[in-house]
């Protein structure tokens, strides 16, 4: 449990986040993935990333820290055994909290010759697996849920012959996409992922430069594919890990709201399919300016951040719909607590998938920022926040999710009075030193 009071001072400084989570994950399952070394800078330290450690170790692939750091962060070793090296675990494979090692693993696991158990914590026992029972069945394989409930935990079992798919998923989902294409990896034809706009393409990016015969097509409608031509082996590379934008949008918007703020984050990653935050912020009157931007592999930037008057239209309205969603979905809680406090009244439409992230986010948004004054109603897909009510103190419960904890913690700096978030232990899942970065940008 932790008090946050009103902050009487601005943000200032500089400040580095640590390594983007969804990078930090593949580098490692590609790496083990690969013939040879793959050796990862910037790697995200937190609970997730360190399940997917733990999870291809027990796999059969050895890992290591070196000591080197760089800003601080040590560096992985990732020693690859090529797509057929994995060896059976000798026990449940336990993902933790973590979606992404969840399913992405799942792809992997099931075109191994072996059989394997997958679960994770309570909520990741609660979240839908069918949207990777359903493609995985489809290219031959045989998955399926232990409790016959489409949830974790999943029996993978292996030796199958698996075929490649035309997909196409009805939601924009880069844990979907990533796990039928690692499963295509290992089929006897094509794969091809069809979503309705391009969810984060970090697999796509990254499995080429590890050698794989991959690419995305966006048609003129925005509509995307990801295709895999399957046959490549894969060769373990350098990899440096840029900081996560998720993690920066707390800073960010901590910036904006608190008076007088004025920072610098640096080596942010800032792919398109990822900066949906930074774009809608700066529609409603962001001061955010990119600095020092490096346009390779993963293109990274400084983010100069100062508080700004954050507005609407002409109408005093605010909409966030469609393609952008999938760009922002994990900074929608931030960008909500953000909303609460501009001059306008922000719909959120088009965000369902929000409910079935780490816990149900339309509601543990809502329904905290109401309880610290806000006037926000949530709808079926997203919510309508009428911006400007002045907030205050209250008890937070994020329901172990940390990026609500940390959102709340950012509304807690502009909340007259004490706001008390309930378990904000949830933070080490991606952000362990959260906290002391957030002081340490006060107290500069
Ligand atoms: C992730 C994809 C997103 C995101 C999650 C990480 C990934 O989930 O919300 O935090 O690393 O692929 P979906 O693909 O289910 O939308």
């Amino acid at each position: 449990m932790i008090n946050i009071e009103k902050s009487t001072k601005p943000l200032l400084g500089d400040v580095f986040v640590p390594g983007d989570k969804s990078i930090s994950h593949r580098s490692v399952m590609f790496g083990a993935l690969a013939e040879g070394t793959t050796e990862i800078t910037g790697f995200l330290e937190g609970a997730d990333c360190l399940a997917t450690i733990d999870c291809f170790r027990k796999l059969g692939i050895q890992i290591e820290h070196t000591q080197r750091p760089v800003h601080g962060v040590p560096t992985i070793t990732v020693h690859g055994k090529g797509l057929h090296g994995l060896t059976p675990a000798d026990s449940t494979l336990y993902t933790g909290n973590s979606g992404t090692t969840t399913r992405l693993l799942s792809g992997i696991l099931a075109a191994q010759e072996f059989d394997s158990v997958i679960t994770g914590d309570s909520s990741i026992e609660q979240r839908p697996m069918k949207r990777i029972i359903k493609p995985l069945s489809q290219m031959g394989a045989d998955v399926s849920s232990v409790k016959g409930n489409d949830r974790c935990p999943l029996m993978i079992r292996g030796g199958k012959m698996l075929h490649g798919i035309s997909y196409r998923n009805p939601v924009a989902s880069a844990q979907v996409k990533s796990c039928i294409l690692l499963a295509g990896l290992y089929s006897d034809s094509d794969t091809v992922v069809y979503e309705p706009a391009l969810s984060r393409n970090h697999t796509e990016i990254m499995l080429r430069a590890f050698g794989a015969d991959i690419h995305n097509e966006i048609d003129v409608s925005g509509s995307a594919a990801a295709i895999l031509h399957p046959g490549s082996s894969l060769y373990g590379m350098k990899i440096n890990v840029p900081g996560d934008i998720s993690s920066a949008a707390y800073f960010i918007a901590a910036a904006l709201i608190v008076p007088g703020s004025d920072i610098v984050i640096h080596n942010v990653g800032i792919n398109k399919t990822r900066a949906g935050i930074l774009s809608v912020l700066t529609q409603m009157g962001a001061d955010i300016e990119l600095e020092n931007a490096d346009d390779s592999m993963e293109p990274h930037a400084d983010l100069h951040v100062r508080y700004s008057h954050l507005h609407g239209n002409e109408n005093g309205r605010f909409e966030i719909s469609g393609k952008i969603i999938p760009t922002m979905i994990d900074e929608l809680p931030v960008f909500a607590v953000v909303a609460a406090t501009a001059d306008c009244t922000t719909i959120i439409k088009d965000a369902q998938e929000l409910k079935i992230k780490e816990s149900n986010r339309i509601e543990t948004i809502v329904d905290n920022l109401k309880a610290m004054g806000a006037d926000i109603e949530a709808t079926d897909d997203g919510m309508i926040i009428n911006g400007g009510k002045p907030l205050h103190g209250a008890d937070i419960d994020p329901q172990k999710d940390h990026r609500i904890a940390m959102s709340f913690a950012i509304a807690a700096l502009v909340a007259k009075g004490t706001t008390r978030i309930i378990d904000d232990e949830c933070v080490g899942i991606s952000y362990p030193t959260f906290f002391k970065d957030l002081n340490t940008l006060i107290n500069s």
